[in-house]
């Protein structure tokens, strides 16, 4: 990644589905936690790694459901295919390493003899993955008798069994502990390998992320019954991995502070944001709580004090300038007087804000410019917009507090700029 000059500090390596997101948590109250901790903690000198059984489809679509951040580098189709950055360019070099040993027809002809296999939706099929149903009673015996025609037939192909009822045939190079292992190797070759590594996983699909060496790893509460056998076999006594208390993202979150692999405070645990003018705050961790302030305002989580507003006005130099998304430009005291009225307006509603791809750069001595992706979802859609701010230390190191100088949005799509008229700042 050329974002990053000097080795990450971290390096996150997460599945989704039951891991990253929770599917049993309509309010995404764990992946709202992970988000704000990333990026007011790590995102600037960290890399964030999704590694998903989905196919690119199935992958964007989850993107549009839940309050997902960005990540760096994004590993599809159980480890067959690997892209990088926001535009997601495909590694060309992994999917050379792929085709050795492998051929599609073949896999397809010879799983057409198991009538117990049931094809996987259309977009799941892709060029290094074959994929099926199968009863949990029946998984054992079918790999097994698959596994063998398939190499009689000169093919060296990895069957996994995921979730009690998903069959992936794949290249045996593939799979994600091996797009894994395939990155760290790049990044040693470039002088780049992260301090820390940490894996993390619920079902069979995710148990090779476990055994790459030196990596810490942690399986969520809710994992998977075929991944914690997994484990009792295999890595029982590694105690790089654990077996968190807490579900899915949590479970990310304990097991950084369990390793201390960093912060693990997320800011939406703070229990005093409204004296967020105040303390210790990176420019990252400011537009962090600037927006969750924002976000518990008008959910009327916060009481409608004159406290708040005046802490805001304290932060909002002035005469600063606010572009709101639309392109009108607004001084700051009347953003603020206008988000006065707005207290409560999303209360009982599924109203958020998050950001994303939070990038600060220092452009003075205490002056700082910070890009980001600001995300707000009401009920089921999500809405972005691009900005940057410039933020001044109070102090020469922002340990007083910050003072927004300059806050400029963009609508990240035309579609963004359709009538959308509860967005305030
Ligand atoms: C995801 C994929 C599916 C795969 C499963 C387990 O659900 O969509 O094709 O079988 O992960 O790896
Ligand atoms: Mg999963």
């Amino acid at each position: 990644m050329e974002r990053l000059s000097s080795p990450a500090k971290l390096m996150i390596v997460s599945d989704l589905d039951y891991t990253m997101v929770d599917h049993h948590d309509p309010e995404n109250i764990s992946l709202l936690r992970f988000n704000a901790l990333w990026e007011s903690s790590y995102r600037h000198d960290s890399l964030l790694v999704f590694s998903t059984g989905r196919s690119p489809t199935l992958y964007k679509q989850l993107r549009k459901e839940k309050p997902m951040l960005t990540p760096d580098i994004t590993i599809m189709s159980v480890g067959t295919e690997i892209t990088y950055g926001n535009l997601m360019v495909p590694d060309g070099g992994w999917e050379e390493i792929l085709n050795q040993k492998w051929d599609r027809n073949i896999v397809v002809e010879e799983t057409s003899k198991f009538p117990e296999l049931t094809l996987q939706s259309e977009t799941e099929q892709r060029p290094h993955k074959v994929s099926f149903y199968v009863d949990k009673s029946k998984a054992q015996d079918v790999t097994k008798k698959l596994s063998e025609l398939l190499t009689k037939q000169g093919l060296d192909v990895k069957i996994i069994y995921s979730g009690g009822m998903d069959l992936d045939i794949l290249p045996q190079g593939a799979g994600k502990g091996q797009a894994l292992a395939y990155l760290l190797k790049k990044f040693k070759a470039e002088g780049k390998l992260p301090t820390n590594t940490l894996v993390c996983g619920d079902s069979g699909n995710d148990a090779e992320l476990f055994s790459i060496p030196d990596v810490y790893g942690v399986m969520v509460s809710n994992a998977q019954e075929e991944l914690l056998l997994w484990h009792a076999e295999n890595a029982k006594d590694n105690p790089k991995i654990i077996h968190a208390k807490e579900r899915c993202a949590s479970g990310i979150i304990q097991a950084i502070g369990h390793f201390g692999l960093g912060p693990n405070t997320s800011p939406r645990d703070e229990t005093d944001l409204s004296g967020f003018e105040k303390g210790n705050l990176s420019p990252s961790g400011e537009v962090v709580r600037f927006y969750l302030l924002h976000e518990i305002w008008r959910r009327g989580e916060i009481e409608n004090s004159e406290n708040y507003v005046t802490s805001l006005e304290a932060v909002c130099q002035l005469p600063g300038i606010f572009i709101h998304p639309s392109g009108v430009e607004q001084s700051f005291r009347e953003c603020i007087s206008a988000l006065k009225g707005n207290h409560g307006d999303q209360q009982g509603k599924q109203y958020r804000v998050w950001v994303d791809q939070v990038f600060p750069t220092k452009i003075g001595s205490d002056t700082w410019l910070v890009k980001f992706q600001k995300w707000e979802m009401h009920g089921e859609e999500q809405q972005s917009c691009l900005c940057s701010a410039v933020l001044v230390a109070k102090d020469a190191n922002g340990s007083d507090g910050w003072t927004w100088l300059h806050l400029h949005q963009t609508w990240s799509s035309v579609a963004g700029a359709k009538d959308h008229l509860t967005w305030l700042l």
